[in-house]
């Protein structure tokens, strides 16, 4: 509820995801790295770094082609890797990292984006994280539906 009061005053997209990066880690200890990547309107192929919270990444840019992170926007559905040392996909972001979710963000029934969350716990996320996930990207992609992907904070 706090979360929907906010997006419905919200200046800014990047205003939202802000917000959720602060807020979706804060009461998780499992949630290491935590952060938005957003198809570039110029280029439907790549997926660029947005609002996060956690250690600095080499992986501003990431192709649909490449990563967990482009698997969940070229698949269109939640991934969750238990552990990604096992999965070849993996871009390494930190040598901590042991586990993976990436969920997407949709607007007007396309996907626009997603939300990342690495842990350094094996097998941390849960179809419960899954749900939480799931609802932090919904309120995204309303947002976007109501205002547009351009505005900028
Ligand atoms: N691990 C991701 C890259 C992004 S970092 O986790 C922040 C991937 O495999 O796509």
């Amino acid at each position: 509820a706090e979360l929907k009061a906010f997006a419905s005053t919200a200046p800014s997209l990047t205003a939202v995801q802000e917000f959720l990066v602060e807020l979706i880690p804060a009461r998780l200890s499992y949630y290491n790295w935590t952060g938005f990547y957003m198809l570039d309107p110029e280029d439907a192929e790549t997926l660029v770094l947005g609002p996060f919270r956690g250690a600095p990444t080499e992986h501003v840019r990431i192709p649909v082609s490449q990563g967990i992170c482009g698997a969940a926007v070229a698949q269109d559905q939640t991934v969750i890797i238990d552990d990604v040392n096992s999965d070849p996909r993996y871009l390494a972001c930190s040598l901590e990292t042991r586990s993976e979710i990436v969920v997407p963000v949709h607007a007007h029934g396309k996907v626009i984006g997603e939300i990342d969350i690495d842990s350094h716990d094996l097998a941390a996320f849960t179809a419960a994280d899954r749900a939480f996930l799931e609802e932090c990207a919904k309120i995204v992609g309303s947002y976007v539906e109501r205002t547009g992907i351009s505005s900028k904070a």
